[in-house]
């Protein structure tokens, strides 16, 4: 008992709390993640209504416009969230540490380093932002499905809803539909690039959880609770 009292204090004595990622970023980081859940749930049910209300002779078993409208809710929270993050991350001042990634990208030995850590062959490199060049390049490509996803949704969306919003946003809409080639395009794109979100989900929660076994700062906690554990230097 009490030797295992004075590790605790050696322990505290040797490394220290830091703030990885402010309120703002895991509020936002939950919403999206929420809204991405129930975005492809309702999204796989336009696609392919697996569901039938049961048959009664009143016209009252609108399961895919309620489904649809869901969608349309969710699609435009995850755009709101998405504008923020992005506001975040070109002006935020916590965000110092997001932008500093970019300065590891351009460093060769780190991508090998890091390469060689998943291999578990190599030490973590020391990074000078929050993220490491793959993990970096990873959300690069998760943030371009994503536009794409409201680009292709809100193409859909113009044809779905002709006031307000729908009417202001329709020629834009309509003209990069006609760039894309067509609706049909619109639709399967739309559809495709579910897919890329799903796989990059999958390998997200794998590369969190091969982090916290394997990663010794306590990486997920810090989209609980903002903090991060290192070494004191
Ligand atoms: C992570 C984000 C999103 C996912 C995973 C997703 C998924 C899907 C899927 C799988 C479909 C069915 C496509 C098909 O028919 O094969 C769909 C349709 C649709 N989505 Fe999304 N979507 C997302 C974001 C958005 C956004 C941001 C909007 C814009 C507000 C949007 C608006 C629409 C519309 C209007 C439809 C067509 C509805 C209909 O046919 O009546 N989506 N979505």
């Amino acid at each position: 008992m009490i030797s295992e009292a004075s590790n605790n204090i050696e322990i505290e004595q040797e490394i220290e709390q830091e703030l990885e990622f402010s309120s703002v970023y895991r509020w936002q980081h939950w919403i999206r993640a929420a809204s991405i859940v129930v975005l492809t749930i309702t999204g796989f049910y336009i696609a392919v209504p697996f569901l039938i209300p049961a048959v009664n002779a009143d016209p009252t078993n609108f399961m895919q416009a309620l489904m649809r409208s869901w969608h349309i809710i969710f699609g435009f929270v995850l755009i709101s969230v998405i504008i923020l993050k992005s506001y975040l991350f070109i002006f935020g001042r916590k965000h110092e540490m997001e932008r500093a990634a970019f300065k590891d990208i351009l460093n060769p030995k780190i991508w090998i380093q890091q390469i060689g850590y998943y291999l578990l062959i190599s030490k973590h490199p020391k990074l000078r932002g929050v993220y490491n060049p793959l993990q970096f390049m990873a959300y690069f490509t998760f943030y371009l499905m994503i536009f794409g996803l409201i680009i292709t949704g809100l193409i859909m969306y113009v044809h779905v809803y002709h006031d307000g919003l729908g009417a202001f946003l329709y020629d834009v809409m309509k003209s990069i539909e006609v760039m894309m080639g067509g609706l049909a395009v619109v639709r399967i794109t739309h559809h495709i690039l579910t897919w890329g979100v799903m796989l990059f989900v999958l390998g997200h929660i794998y590369m969190a959880i091969y982090n916290a076994v394997f990663g010794k700062e306590g990486g997920m906690d810090a989209i609980f609770s903002g903090m991060k554990w290192h070494k004191k230097h």
